[in-house]
């Protein structure tokens, strides 16, 4: 059975001021009722084809992923916790290193971001079996997504020789392109986008950390050796996990490794990683609004507008995001929703 590590430490700053430090995207509803951590934690409870899932995250959120978890009745195995952020490639590797010591070498992992919306029916238990028998035979394996357009925020495909019916070689990686590479490689065919998931056998993803990123494979080893366990809690040293560099999976593996591969996918799949893409996702009235919560639109066009908090009226606008939280509004273009990363940054400089 496939053992399914759910990522959940990241910041998700795009979509402030919903998601905050104190509440990074992967644990707040964005559209559903369920938090996008509590669906990825849906995704994977088929006891078929999973054993229970292990979480790493940042330490600030160990009550936050209990809580929601038993919130839908998900019993976890462990709740891996890093004391500093270091990024995928290091929380991956000392899950790696914890999953060694408790399945074994030859354990598959299905590494799951906890930030994606994803419709989980059969395209996804298709994709995970050709995945799991893929990732059996000695690959890191992909799941690609057919592109839309020349997103940068997204890692890049290139699909090569044929393993299986829908597994392939990967010819290359790209990790969040330039506008005009990204392009190219539309312009060109044959790429996927990376959906941020993986599945490898755990002897296979600890060699090429080994091989490609050592000092982030010594570091996650030493902290999950000198670990401290606490009831589920497996608490890294922090000594040991705060000398890795904060580097991603994808940058630091996954452009380097020869043993990709890539199983295309059918599954309807959105990072929702920022309020465009929620503006895409969500149900549209008759003039391709999205109004979500407390909030009342007239005369506005293709916009967003969602309320946590107090009732929000938007009149004669189009193509903007209204978002209220509790304690802050945010107003702005749609076509810049790349950029509220940069703007928190400078709220951040400006307290
Ligand atoms: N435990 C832990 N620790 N989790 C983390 C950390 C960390 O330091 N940093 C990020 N994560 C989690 C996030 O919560 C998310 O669930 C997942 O790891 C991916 O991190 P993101 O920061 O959201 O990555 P991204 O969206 O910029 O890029 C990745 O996903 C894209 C698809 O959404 C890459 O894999 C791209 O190639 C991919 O296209
Ligand atoms: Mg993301």
């Amino acid at each position: 059975k496939i053992v399914p590590v759910i990522m959940a430490g990241g910041k998700g700053t795009r979509l402030w001021p919903l998601s905050r430090s104190s509440a990074p995207k992967q644990f707040i509803q964005v559209v559903d009722e369920k938090t996008l951590f509590q669906e990825t934690l849906k995704r994977v409870a088929d006891p078929a084809l999973y054993e229970a899932p292990v979480v790493i995250t940042n330490q600030d959120f160990r009550f936050t992923v209990a809580e929601q978890a038993r919130e839908v009745g998900v019993t976890l195995s462990a709740i891996i916790l890093e004391p500093v952020a270091r990024n995928t490639a290091a929380a991956i590797a000392a899950a790696a290193f914890h999953l060694k010591n408790a399945c074994g070498d030859t354990a598959i992992l299905q590494l799951l971001a906890s930030d994606h919306e994803i419709d989980a029916g059969c395209a996804w238990s298709d994709a995970v079996a050709i995945a799991r028998d893929t990732a059996a035979s000695g690959k890191i394996v992909t799941f690609g997504i057919t592109p839309t357009e020349p997103a940068t925020g997204y890692g890049y495909i290139e699909q090569g020789d044929a393993l299986s019916t829908c597994a392939y070689h990967v010819k290359r990686f790209v990790e969040k392109p330039q506008l005009a590479a990204a392009e190219e490689m539309i312009a060109a065919g044959g790429y996927f986008w990376n959906s941020g998931i993986f599945m490898s056998r755990v002897d296979l993803l600890l060699s090429e950390l080994e091989a490609y990123a050592p000092i982030v494979y010594e570091a996650a080893a030493a902290a999950v050796a000198a670990a401290a366990i606490d009831l589920d809690f497996v608490r890294l040293d922090e000594e040991s996990f705060q000398a890795s560099p904060d580097i991603s999976i994808d940058y630091a593996v996954m452009e380097k490794t020869q043993n990709a591969a890539v199983v295309t996918s059918a599954f309807a799949w959105s990072d929702l990683g920022s309020w465009d893409a929620v503006w895409k996702l969500g149900d549209k009235d008759a003039n391709g609004n999205v109004v979500i919560g407390h909030a009342t639109v007239m005369n506005t066009e293709n916009s967003l507008v969602l309320s946590r908090a107090s009732h929000v009226a938007v009149q004669g606008l189009k193509d903007v995001a209204v978002i209220a939280s509790e304690d802050a509004v945010y107003v702005g273009r749609l076509d810049e929703a790349q950029e509220v990363g940069k703007l928190v940054k400078a709220l951040a400089l400006s307290k």
